[in-house]
């Protein structure tokens, strides 16, 4: 295939990631990690399903990144997950280290890709690829809005026993405890769901959005790894076919929503330059608010960045 992604980090979301990629036959995928042997029998595995699952990408397992060379999109999701008890921004530390290492590598060999990030805390990750790599804000972009979103979408269908395909939602801000959900802006075909449920079971619905991530580390004593390897493809099939999809993604804002030199969770328009505009939506007094109260958390760990040695 002419369309090669890599994917750093052949973990739980990584090679699930990788999985979807080359199932949806969108590229060829090289899997990437420190550890030696994992990201080489995770691909040898997946290779071997192709047969069956009716495939041609070709998948490469390494520990090296010279197979990385010319990947048209990089995806991060290398670093520690969080076990019980522990919040997204307790892995900062670690996980700030291991993104600076890896983005170093990543511009090495392929200069003119487009990043996805996705190891957590994910928008203060963001500033660190941003940084490392040089790159320009349309080719860094971090994955949560969708997945944040996906997980408001499920909540909706099952509450009105309706196809999650009709159902549309919109989750902005930072990718943590204080993320914005947007009712207003959530659908059924179309429908504000503001008309269909009562206002105590949508707080009921949105307050388990906002715990989605920790609902599934309680049972799993890990994080989530299907829904946001889903969330992560769907940025990737956007920008490998130029889709042009509005998407909620961690975009690095120069003004838009009034904040500035900061990457949060906002509706973009993904296609093959990476993001191609930020879409401003008109929010009433209480969401902007929110969306302040959202960044305020962020710019709080950009914050705690300047003062480590990572
Ligand atoms: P995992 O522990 O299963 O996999 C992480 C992988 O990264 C491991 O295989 C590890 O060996 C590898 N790794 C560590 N240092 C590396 C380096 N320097 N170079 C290459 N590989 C390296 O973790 P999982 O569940 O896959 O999660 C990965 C990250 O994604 C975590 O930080 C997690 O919090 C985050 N995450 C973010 C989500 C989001 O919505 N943005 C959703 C789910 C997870
Ligand atoms: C999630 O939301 C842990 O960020 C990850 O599942």
């Amino acid at each position: 295939m002419d369309r090669k992604v890599t994917v750093v980090g052949a973990g739980n979301v990584g090679a699930t990631l990788a999985q979807r990629l080359a199932e949806k036959d969108l590229c060829d995928v090289v899997l990437v990690d420190i550890v030696e042997g994992v990201p080489q029998g995770k691909s040898l595995d997946l290779l071997e399903a192709a047969p069956v699952e009716k495939h041609d990408a070709k998948i490469i397992g390494t520990n090296d990144y010279e197979a990385t060379r010319d990947s048209n999109i990089v995806i991060i999701t290398a670093g520690v997950p969080r076990k019980p008890g522990m919040s997204r921004d307790d892995l900062i530390s670690t996980n700030a280290g291991i993104m600076k290492k890896v983005t170093g590598q990543v511009v090495k060999y392929s200069p003119d890709s487009i990043l996805i990030i996705v190891s957590n805390p994910l928008d203060a990750m963001c500033h660190v690829a941003y940084e490392a790599s040089g790159f320009p804000k349309n080719r860094v972009m971090g994955m949560a809005g969708i997945l944040d979103s996906a997980r408001f979408r499920a909540f909706i269908a099952m509450e009105l026993n309706v196809s999650v395909e009709n159902t549309h939602a919109f989750v902005l801000g930072g990718h943590g405890d204080t993320m914005v959900p947007l009712p207003r802006f959530s659908t059924v075909s179309g429908i504000p769901i503001t008309e269909l449920i009562p206002q105590d079971r949508i707080d009921a619905i949105v307050d388990r959005t906002r715990n989605g991530g920790a609902e599934i580390v309680k049972l799993l004593t890990t994080s989530a790894y299907y829904a946001p390897a889903s969330a992560a493809c769907e940025m990737a099939e956007a920008i490998l076919k130029d889709k042009k999809k509005i998407l909620p993604c961690a975009a690095y804002l120069e003004g838009e929503y009034g904040f500035n030199d900061l990457f949060i969770g906002v509706p973009v328009k993904l296609g093959a330059s990476g993001i191609e505009d930020v879409i401003e939506i008109t929010l009433t007094d209480e969401e902007k608010a929110a969306l302040a109260n959202s960044a305020n958390a962020v710019q709080g760990l950009k914050d705690l960045l300047k003062t480590m040695d990572y």
